[in-house]
Formats: C-alpha cells, sequence, structure tokens
C-alpha cells in the first residue's frame, strides 16, 4: 500500500523538478514533470539513455492528453476510449507546450493514461503529465516491482513508490496516429489491428528508440526449440520441457507469460549461470509482443 503521505511527498518532489520511480500496469516508470526540461534531462542522465530516443508522457485522462496534442484525430479518441485507462500509447502531433527533450526534438509526442491506482493517483496529485521511461537503466531488462528498481538505481537518490508487481508485465503497445491511419510502432498486450511495426529482422526504426538490443539481461539470452542447451550451467525458461538446467517454469497463457516474464529474466540473471536459454513460445498474434521482447533480449 502507497499512502497518501508518500503521494503527497512524491508529488512534492515532481512539482519541484525531481524524478519518482513509480508504479504503472506495465512496468515502472522513471517520472518527471514533463513540461520541465531540466528535470526530463534527468532522467536521460540516471538511465543513460540516448536523448535520440523520446519519452511517453503519462496524463490522468482523455482532456489531459488533448491539452498536449495539436491534433487529436478522431481514430486517437476512438482508440483511447476503448483502451485508457490501459497498455497503449498514443502518438499524435505535439503542441510547442511539450518540450523538445521529452520528444527527442520530433513534433510529435506518445501519450498514455495507466491503469494503475498509484500512478492516477499521484498524476492527479502532482496536477502535471508526467514524462516516464521504465526505470531501467538503458538496454537493461524493465522492472515490473520495484525491488527491480532498487538494484538498478538504489534508493537513497530516488524515491520509489512500490505498487507490487505489475499486472501486464510488458510495455504499453505505441501506435502512431496519422489523420485515419494507425500504425504499430512497438508491440505490446494491448493488440491492434494494424499494419505491422518494425521486426528486429527488418532493421527499421519506425519508432526512434526501439533498439534491436533491448530488455537485455547481462548473462547472455538463446532462444531454443525441443530444450536443446547448449553445454554449460544454465537457467531454462520452459513452458513445460525439461533440460539439464536450472528451470524457471512459465505459465502457458499469454497474459500470464507476459507477467511473469521480466520478473524471471532478473531471478535467472542472478542465478551465475553461463547461460539464459528459453523455449519458443508459440507463434499467434497473442504472443507477439512476448516474441518481440525475447527476441531484442537475445539480440
Ligand atoms: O509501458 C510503458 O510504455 C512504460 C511505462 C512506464 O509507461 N514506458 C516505456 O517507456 O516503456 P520507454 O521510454 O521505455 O519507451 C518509450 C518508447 C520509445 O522508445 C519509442 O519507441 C516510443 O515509446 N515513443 C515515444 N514517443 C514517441 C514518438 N513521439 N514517436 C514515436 N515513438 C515514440
Ligand atoms: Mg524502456
Amino acid at each position: 500500500m502507497v499512502s497518501d503521505d508518500e503521494i503527497q511527498r512524491a508529488a512534492a518532489i515532481l512539482r519541484e523538478g525531481g524524478l519518482v520511480a513509480f508504479p504503472t500496469e506495465t512496468v515502472y516508470g522513471l517520472g518527471a514533470n514533463a513540461l520541465d526540461a531540466e528535470a526530463v534531462r534527468k532522467i536521460f542522465v540516471l538511465k543513460g539513455r540516448p536523448s535520440t530516443s523520446p519519452l511517453i508522457v503519462h496524463v490522468v485522462s482523455i482532456d489531459a492528453a488533448k491539452e498536449l496534442a495539436a491534433k487529436w484525430p478522431a481514430k486517437a479518441e476512438e482508440l483511447a476510449r476503448r483502451f485508457w485507462p490501459g497498455p497503449l500509447t498514443i502518438v499524435v502531433p505535439k503542441r510547442p507546450i511539450v518540450p523538445d527533450v521529452v520528444t527527442a526534438g520530433l513534433d510529435s509526442v506518445g501519450l498514455r493514461v495507466p491503469r494503475h491506482d498509484v500512478a492516477l493517483r499521484l498524476l492527479a496529485a502532482a496536477g502535471v503529465p508526467l514524462a516516464a521511461p521504465s526505470a531501467n537503466r538503458f538496454t537493461q531488462v524493465s522492472p515490473t516491482r520495484a525491488a527491480h528498481v532498487r538494484e538498478a538505481f538504489g534508493t537513497d537518490a530516488l524515491m520509489i513508490l512500490d505498487g507490487g508487481p505489475c499486472e501486464v508485465g510488458l510495455e504499453s503497445t505505441v501506435v502512431a496516429v496519422r489523420g485515419d491511419e494507425v500504425e504499430v510502432l512497438r508491440p505490446g498486450m494491448a493488440r491492434i489491428e494494424a499494419p505491422a511495426w518494425n521486426t528486429v529482422a527488418a532493421g527499421a526504426h519506425l519508432s526512434p528508440g526501439l533498439h534491436p538490443r533491448h530488455y537485455s539481461p547481462r548473462t547472455p539470452v538463446l532462444l531454443v526449440r525441443n530444450a536443446a542447451l547448449p553445454a554449460g550451467l544454465g537457467v531454462y525458461l520452459s513452458l513445460g520441457l525439461k533440460a539439464n538446467a536450472r528451470i524457471i517454469p512459465m505459465p502457458s497463457d499469454p497474459a500470464a507469460y507476459a507477467a511473469r516474464l521480466y520478473d524471471a529474466l532478473h531471478e535467472a540473471d542472478h542465478a551465475g549461470a553461463d547461460f539464459i536459454a528459453v523455449e519458443a513460445v508459440p507463434e499467434g498474434s497473442e504472443w507477439a509482443a512476448i516474441r518481440d521482447r525475447l527476441t531484442r533480449a537475445a539480440f
């Protein structure tokens, strides 16, 4: 439980230009006042994130989103009504009030209303939109527990609101809306029927900041079929197959798998193994976001 007192202290830090880590339904975010360029710069410094990678701006409502958008097409309204609060980021043209540092100089901004009580209370208390990438160091595994954030950044300098484990467990689906057209820039657990995103194989960077290597533990990750593991000490994220390695059993339901994945990767990374092997997940669109993250983790 996060007390109202903690929320008020966190909101004060944000209004004064500081950073706060907070839970969302997807992953934990490292937040700053999105309208304060100096505050947002601190995010890039702490994460070690290149300034070419735009941040997602979290807002409390559709109305708050519209205040930051230069255009709000009917399609954006439709998607927002269908998925917000929830794991969908909508990229639309930005208003000048959104500093360039937030959007990496792009004239568009990614917006979302998170579906988490603590995030929504924090947004309401701060009274400002919050720019927040995942609260991990650049290219590492995103945090789905407060302990993962603590491990990445330590507690002394950074206030971390502990809202328990994240329910969705993978970063939001990112879509760009241009007029009537919707394009998926990053797959997520909110499934949108729209043209395909950039795949790792294609190598294109339709969504700036979507690096092929991302979400990676320090231990090498390999995707394997039929439990074909290399020699050495390994950890195996298994959907049921047995192997000569420490097994971390993974759920066979995609939503449960997604919720468990980053925690399992953090856990496997602590085992001091030579490799983390991951049993290939099934084909099918309900596994697409998971396949995307696994491919990048293994890149
Ligand atoms: O679930 C999430 O989205 C989490 C939580 C904290 O909300 N946040 C998150 O942020 O994953 P981050 O910074 O790790 O990912 C942001 C990604 C960028 O790398 C980029 O791919 C896309 O969102 N993005 C943001 N703004 C964009 C823009 N204006 N145009 C295109 N892509 C954008
Ligand atoms: Mg991230």
